[in-house]
């Protein structure tokens, strides 16, 4: 099988899931990327189950309108039984890098309102130790260069402004900028993204750590593998 059929399998057996766990008429947290795509489109067919989707994305709120789904703020809702998003990395606990598609901020607004992260990637996304995917960072603009200064003095890595193909400067949804963070070796998650969380000017790390997955659904050669997490191994 290829990536993009293992993608496209994880998307269906992440539809599968939630149409058997969650209840009928609940509104569902959906991420961004190419997998969260292949899932959506795998749900469309169960779509008058749902009340309607939170999303975490531009990209994705299109997507989700063309395929008929209602889109609600996230102050319009009360609860939120799921969160299914893909991830950049993925650790043994469950502990993720996300942001490669520069939705990270509002990925994690939405994944601390869910009840349950279920990661849904494919076998290349596990790892032993995060951070040979450069870590996303969005910052405020005017602070880019002091805290890409500050990142490189205390040597957490090299830092490396994201780029679009015209040369200009990547501006995500709300509009700020990402540094990318590169040639880290993340031991332990929880103290690089408490610590960095306090620095001014970031707005979000793409470290899903203090907020990791609860369930992974896994795409392999061999099918869909569910891997569940202990959440107390990454809490408090
Ligand atoms: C988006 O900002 C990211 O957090 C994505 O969840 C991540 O990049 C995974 O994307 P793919 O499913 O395309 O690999």
């Amino acid at each position: 099988m290829t990536q993009e059929e293992i993608k496209r399998l994880v998307g269906q057996a992440a539809a599968d899931y939630i149409n058997t766990e969650v209840p009928e008429d609940s509104i569902i947290g959906i991420g961004t990327g190419s997998t969260v795509n292949y899932f959506i489109d795998a749900l469309t067919q169960s779509r008058a189950r749902y009340r309607g989707a939170i999303s975490s994305s531009a990209v994705t709120t299109r997507r989700l309108i063309s395929h008929k789904f209602r889109v609600f703020e996230l102050g319009d809702i009360e609860s939120l039984p799921v969160y299914i998003d893909g991830a950049d990395e993925i650790n043994p606990h469950g502990a993720m890098i996300k942001g490669g598609g520069g939705a990270l901020t509002r990925e994690k607004i939405v994944a601390a309102e869910a009840d349950r992260f279920v990661c849904i990637a494919d076998a290349s996304k596990l790892v032993q130790v995060l951070g040979k995917f450069p870590l996303p960072v969005e910052v405020i603009p005017m602070a880019r260069v002091a805290l890409a200064r500050r990142i490189t003095k205390f040597t957490i890595g090299t830092p490396v402004l994201r780029l679009m193909h015209n040369g200009k400067p990547f501006v995500t949804d709300n509009g700020n900028e990402i540094l990318d963070i590169h040639g880290l070796t993340i031991d332990n998650p929880i103290v690089l993204e408490r610590s960095l969380n306090q620095w001014p000017g970031i707005v979000t790390i793409g470290l899903f750590a203090l907020l990791g997955a609860n369930l992974c659904l896994l795409g392999t050669e061999q099918g869909v593998h569910r891997i569940n997490y202990i959440k107390h191994v990454y809490s408090s």
